[in-house]
């Protein structure tokens, strides 16, 4: 028994070093001026993606811790993340930094077409020159112009200041397009299902994801945590309602979290979280559904991954 418990004593201390060290490296990641913030965004979003596959075959809170762990590693390796605080400077390997500019002429398209077009000029304005030297060099001046306006062909100075604004621009511009498809969390939409279909209500006014959702009774329903990819993928704690096809901040949770479950029993609300402490938070209602109070009651053991919950009488085992 002793010895489980120094086990998990250490497991736990462990556990806490590992908070703080992030605490630190967020702190760290707060003063550093990043150049690069867009960049981070995308990448938080491919971090999330990957921590979903991750976590949602996790079946104890080992395996979710694991995911944390994983999860951490990634978005401390982004551009702008502790490991790389000022940006792609400090990581010119990750793969967001990555150069679409390697062999442009092969596999890039932007820059073919680009050049294509230079080539057409040039070849024009040859042809019309009388046979004189002079129109033949302004022709090739201004063939060298029109190319320096192609994507990668500024990649030198890129690489010796690649946070020359033009050169970052098109590196952006390009990568943008690339994972364009990867941003499955970029919208704000709500929608509501009718007999006659779905139909369109107001945006939520936050880019928010992996929050959960609660009917009330009387014709509401409320958005509970997840994280904010407005604002760099924050964790959230706020309590939104959307009533009478109106969204509105009604309150806050006491712990932020994203991933939890929740579930309405009478007049009271109550949140499972899903990251450490485990919180769980009851939201109490009145007679007309309007938020009282918020409390702590109690942390779970563990990670659970979008818990399924159900209301059943004390010590009821299934
Ligand atoms: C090169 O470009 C300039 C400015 O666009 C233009 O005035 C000039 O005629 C061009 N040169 C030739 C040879 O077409
Ligand atoms: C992104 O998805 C849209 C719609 O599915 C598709 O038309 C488009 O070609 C995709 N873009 C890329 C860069 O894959
Ligand atoms: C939604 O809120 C706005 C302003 O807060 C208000 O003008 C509008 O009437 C509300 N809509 C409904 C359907 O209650
Ligand atoms: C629901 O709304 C109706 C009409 O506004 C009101 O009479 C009723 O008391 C409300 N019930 C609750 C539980 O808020
Ligand atoms: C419920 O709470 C709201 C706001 O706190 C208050 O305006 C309202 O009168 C309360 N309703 C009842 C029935 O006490």
């Amino acid at each position: 028994m002793a010895r489980f418990w120094n086990i998990f004593v250490i497991q736990e201390m462990r556990f806490l070093l590992i908070i703080f060290i992030n605490l630190a490296q967020a702190a760290l990641r707060q003063r550093d001026i990043c150049n690069d913030q867009e960049i981070n965004n995308e990448c938080l979003v491919v971090c999330d993606g990957e921590f979903f596959e991750c976590a949602k075959n996790c079946e104890n809170s080992e395996c979710s811790r694991k995911c944390f762990e994983e999860l951490d590693v990634c978005e401390n390796s982004c551009p702008c993340g502790a490991d790389c605080p000022t940006g792609c400077v400090d990581c010119p390997e990750h793969p967001l930094c990555e150069d679409e500019c390697e062999d442009a002429q092969l596999n890039n398209n932007d820059y073919k077409i680009c050049l294509n077009e230079a080539i057409y000029e040039l070849d024009f304005c040859l042809k019309i020159c009388p046979p004189e030297i002079g129109c033949h060099n302004s022709c090739y001046e201004n063939y060298t112009q029109m190319l320096f306006l192609c994507p990668c062909i500024e990649q030198e100075r890129c690489f010796y200041s690649r946070h020359s604004e033009i050169c970052r621009q098109k590196l952006f511009t390009k990568r943008r397009r690339i994972f364009a498809n990867f941003s499955y969390y970029e919208h704000q939409k709500a929608e509501t299902l009718s007999a006659t279909g779905w139909t369109a209500l107001p945006n939520h006014p936050k880019r928010i994801s992996v929050h959960s959702l609660v009917g009330l009774e009387n014709q509401s329903m409320l958005l509970i945590g997840g994280r904010d990819y407005g604002n760099g993928g924050a964790d959230q704690s706020r309590i939104w309602q959307l009533k009478d096809e109106n969204w509105s901040k009604i309150g806050e949770l006491l712990q932020a979290d994203f991933y939890g479950s929740a579930i309405y029993i009478d007049r009271s609300v109550y949140y499972f979280g899903y990251r450490s402490p485990y919180a769980i938070q009851r939201l109490d209602f009145n007679e007309t559904e309007d938020l009282q109070n918020v409390a702590r009651i109690g942390n779970q053991p563990g990670g659970f991954f979008l818990p399924v919950l159900f209301h059943t009488v004390s010590d009821y085992c299934i």
